[in-house]
């Protein structure tokens, strides 16, 4: 219903599709990282989804190891400290959210305690279906450029399936994503022995604004069908 016809009298009533239409898709950016990495991949699907109309969380999951582990390491230690004021994600976030992303590292060719710790909280919402019907894409990195970063998507994917949500994977659907490595999953990156990204982080940035675009799409699609 266009506005002119409401003006001039052809309608008073909101269809439900305006209605969806009106109020903005929101979207949940939830990472895990150590070294920071993955917390800039998170920034920058935050800033993307934002771009793209979307209201948006950026949430890190709560940490689970001892405090003993990350004094130990110095990178860590001061990543933990330098987030220290980002929310930490809870299940009603996800449940608020049409789409959400995730940022995962890998460790040991597989997703990190801390993300399946989160995961493990979730039954009572997986139960009441709060977490289906939504879109998802995730992202990853590792030490090595084939160092798992393909397994743990595919890893974090396997509980989405369970979930009944909509994978969102970036598939070849734009140029950008051979351009980032060609994977197909989800964006991924090698990083360095100094902990910082080994690829052209430009070109990192537009696969992460692909990705997250596409998935507050499919996001916003979902959200006219489960209205
Ligand atoms: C316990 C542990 C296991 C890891 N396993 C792998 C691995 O299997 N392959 C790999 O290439 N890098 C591995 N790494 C390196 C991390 O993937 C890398 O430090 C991480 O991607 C950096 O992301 P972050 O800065 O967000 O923490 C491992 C690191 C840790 C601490």
């Amino acid at each position: 219903m266009s506005f002119l016809d409401r003006l001039f009298g052809k309608s008073t009533t909101t269809t439900k599709e305006e209605t969806v239409n009106m109020t903005k898709t929101k979207t949940a950016i939830v990472y895990y990282s150590s070294g920071g990495t993955n917390y800039q991949l998170a920034q920058w699907a935050a800033e993307a989804a934002e771009a793209a109309g979307s209201e948006v969380r950026l949430m890190k999951v709560a940490e689970t190891a001892p405090q003993a582990a990350i004094d130990s390491s110095p990178g860590w230690k001061a990543n933990a400290e330098a987030t220290k004021d980002v929310p930490v994600a809870t299940g009603e976030d996800l449940e608020w959210a049409d789409a959400i992303i995730f940022s995962v590292p890998t460790r040991f060719g597989n997703v990190p305690g801390q993300i399946q710790s989160f995961f493990d909280t979730l039954g009572g919402f997986w139960f009441q279906g709060k977490l289906a019907n939504k879109a998802v894409s995730a992202m990853s990195s590792a030490q090595n450029p084939h160092g798992g970063q393909e397994a743990t998507i595919l890893s974090l994917y396997t509980t989405m399936y369970h979930w009944g949500a909509v994978v969102a994977a970036p598939g070849y659907t734009d140029a950008v994503t051979f351009a980032a490595g060609g994977n197909p999953y989800g964006t991924s990156v090698t990083v360095g022995q100094d902990g910082k990204i080994a690829d052209d982080e430009g070109v990192i940035k537009a696969a992460v604004a692909h990705q997250a675009g596409r998935t507050v799409k499919v996001g916003a699609a979902l959200k006219s069908m489960n209205a």
